[in-house]
């Protein structure tokens, strides 16, 4: 059984990574919960697969359940307007314990509802997605998208504890499996050189759902984004390096409006431009940029890079909430295991490497 700690200014709890960890759940809760209601949290596709096996784990336990979309369109305010009613309407109060069961949408939802229901109530977070374990459950970020763009109302705010069980993985669908993916290689890239060679070696393996190389990759992901977190919450300097291949990930989301990637696809396309960037900045070697790019198309082809203009790309990065007053922090590697945060890239660059990303990720996948 592997655990891992987050320390914060903000609360402390523990992050359980084990396969059969899902069996733990009644006594993890039994220890945690007082005479409050019991809640659990998740949506109707998650819990035809899970519901079962979460609600044995909890049968001595009173519980309420309440399932809700979770469609990234659904991820909004209306959502958790209608969990907190129903929340209200089955009696509960400031000690109820809510239990996320899902992805990183009903982990950023119910975190949220957590958050704000009765300014706060306590919350235990399953994820069931890779990128829920290796990275959204873990952190505090809660939070749902407006209109105007992702992610934009939100609070911080640790759970209780998070139980990962990385047998649930076996019943996400492929492409949102391999999505997860381009997460781990982030993190081998910003911080952890083993975990690169590991997954150059190993990507076959774990792409064929091997538990023991899974639960080792999960593992190690948690623990760096632990340390992360624990030593900067709220994103004031350190937690930036996870942004590695986000700045433009976010914008190739936005620019094809949420519906030609996953998540981990755009940002998989974004760690290619990072890397050719820093490369072209002479901040990284050929032979690293050459590795990253490989590993990265290593986990199957990536949806087609569109036809957008460099000019519409760099409008909306400037437009990015982590942009700050228009100007772009990039994340950019050093090395295999270590990057440069609040880089200032020359808007020429990011052009030329824009529009020569389809050749580079042409050329990764010949060396493959
Ligand atoms: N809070 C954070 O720090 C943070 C970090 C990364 C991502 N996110 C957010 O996470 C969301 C993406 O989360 P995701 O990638 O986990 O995907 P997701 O939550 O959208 O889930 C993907 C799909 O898989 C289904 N699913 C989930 N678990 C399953 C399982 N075990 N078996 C079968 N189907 C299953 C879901 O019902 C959904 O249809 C985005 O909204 C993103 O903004 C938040
Ligand atoms: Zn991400």
């Amino acid at each position: 059984m592997n655990i891992i700690q987050v320390k914060t200014a903000s609360g402390r709890y523990d992050v359980v990574y084990a396969r059969g960890a899902l069996s733990r759940l009644g006594s993890a809760v039994k220890g945690l919960h007082d005479a409050g209601g019991l809640f659990v949290l998740s949506s109707p596709r998650v819990w035809k697969f899970w519901g079962r096996e979460v609600a044995r784990n909890l049968r001595s336990l009173p519980h309420d359940i309440i399932l809700f979309d979770d469609r990234e369109s659904a991820k909004r305010l209306a959502t958790v307007e209608t969990i907190c009613r129903k929340l209200t309407r089955a009696g509960a109060d400031r000690r109820s314990l809510i239990i996320a069961v899902g992805g990183g949408v009903v982990g950023d939802v119910a975190g949220f509802v957590a958050a704000s229901y009765l300014r706060g109530v306590r919350i235990l977070h399953v994820p069931t997605t890779l990128v829920a374990q290796v990275d959204s459950a873990i952190g505090g970020k809660t939070g749902v998208d407006l209109p105007e763009g992702k992610n934009l109302v939100g609070a911080f705010y640790p759970p209780e504890m998070v139980i990962a069980d990385p047998s649930t993985l076996h019943t996400l669908p492929a492409r949102q499996f391999r999505s997860g993916f381009y997460e781990v290689i982030k993190y081998a890239v910003i911080g952890d050189a083993d975990l690169f060679d590991f997954l150059e070696s190993e990507m076959d393996t774990l792409l064929k759902l091997d538990m023991r190389a899974l639960e080792w990759v999960i593992a190690r992901c948690a623990r760096q984004k632990a340390r992360i977190v624990s030593k900067d919450e709220r994103e004031s300097g350190l937690r930036q390096i996870l942004n590695f291949g986000h700045t433009i990930g976010h914008a190739l989301e936005t620019l094809t409006g949420y519906k030609r990637f996953l998540h981990g696809e755009a940002v998989g396309w974004g760690m290619l431009a990072a890397t050719e960037i820093a490369a072209a900045t002479s901040r990284l070697s050929e032979r690293d940029a050459n590795r990253i790019a490989s590993l990265v198309v290593s986990c199957g082809a990536l949806p087609a890079f569109p036809r957008i203009s460099s000019h519409a790309l760099l409008k909306t990065i400037s437009r990015d909430k982590k942009s700050r007053s228009g100007r772009v922090g990039w994340v950019l590697p050093r090395k295999i295991g270590a990057a440069e945060i609040g880089a200032s890239v020359p808007d020429k660059v990011i052009s030329r490497v824009w529009r020569d990303l389809p050749g580079t990720c042409n050329r990764a996948r010949k060396r493959n």
